[in-house]
């Protein structure tokens, strides 16, 4: 079956030459009964969405946009572990097909030198105290050259292929974004599965590994309101602690934070 080494992850694949975005999709088809580990996979998006209600260019043929329907027994405070869990899943599936030694960015961006390469929606559908299903997105910019990004994000994305040509202008890399999709399916699902014997302690284990965060000056902007201080470190549920220049510690949700590097 298609090369996989999951069970459940990906035992369903719905392919689509051209959709608005591939969580809407996915939500779409959860509603309708969708199982748990179905992925929607497109080869561009018309309408790719971001984080914080942006969108997400998502050119045809250049990178990964797909969608993950999960169908956890956990509570919408436990969603956080599962984005953070997957941009651990990213990074290594990343790695492991290119090489490449990327970093996260509190809570889910993944950057090559500072520029990001791959991001992370998750949507959920909750009926109050569980979570009904969620819809895990995932964007990887794969093969774009740097002209290939709009005008207005060239100076903050990047592609592995632009990343693994910097030092070699000549010869840049183009990557199967199959292999990169067999590997990322596969972390995903012993992750997920981290989620469901409560392993929760681990997947914060390995993110903090990886974390391009903490021990940085950041800047935390919060609405009307943007403090700087120090990343320190992260909690179980997903925040992150960040010390203050005024003194004070806060906690952070992910929720409708924007936190840069300064
Ligand atoms: C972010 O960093 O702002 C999150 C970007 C998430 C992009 C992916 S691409 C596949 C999936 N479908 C979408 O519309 N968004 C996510």
């Amino acid at each position: 079956k298609n090369g996989l080494q999951t069970d459940l992850i990906g035992n369903k694949i719905v392919y689509i030459k051209e959709v608005d975005s591939t969580n809407l999709y996915a939500r779409k088809i959860a509603l309708e009964g969708a199982e748990d580990g179905t992925v929607v996979i497109a080869d561009a998006q018309t309408a790719g969405r971001g984080r914080l209600g942006r969108n997400w260019s998502s050119m045809a043929g250049k990178g990964i946009w797909m969608s993950v329907v999960l169908r956890p027994q956990i509570s919408p405070e436990e969603v956080q572990i599962i984005t953070l869990g997957a941009s651990v899943a990213a990074i290594k599936a990343i790695y492991d097909v290119t090489g490449i030694r990327a970093g996260i960015k509190w809570p889910n961006d993944i950057i090559c030198d500072g520029k990001k390469v791959c991001g992370i929606l998750t949507e959920m559908n909750s009926e109050v105290e569980m979570v009904n299903f969620l819809i895990l997105g995932i964007g990887i910019n794969v093969n774009h050259t740097i002209l290939d990004f709009p005008d207005e994000i060239k100076s903050i994305a990047t592609s592995l292929a632009v990343y693994s040509g910097m030092n070699d202008k000549k010869n840049v890399k183009l990557f199967r974004r199959s292999d990169i999709i067999k590997k990322l399916l596969y972390e995903l699902e012993q992750i997920y599965n981290k989620i469901k014997k409560g392993a929760v302690k681990d997947i914060i284990d390995e993110w903090k590994l990886y974390s391009a965060t903490l021990g940085k000056q950041v800047r935390v902007i919060y609405k009307n309101d943007t403090y700087t201080g120090t990343a320190l470190d992260i909690r179980d549920d997903g925040r992150l602690v960040v010390k203050c220049d005024d003194g004070c510690t806060r906690d952070v949700f992910s929720g409708e934070v924007s936190v840069r590097g300064i």
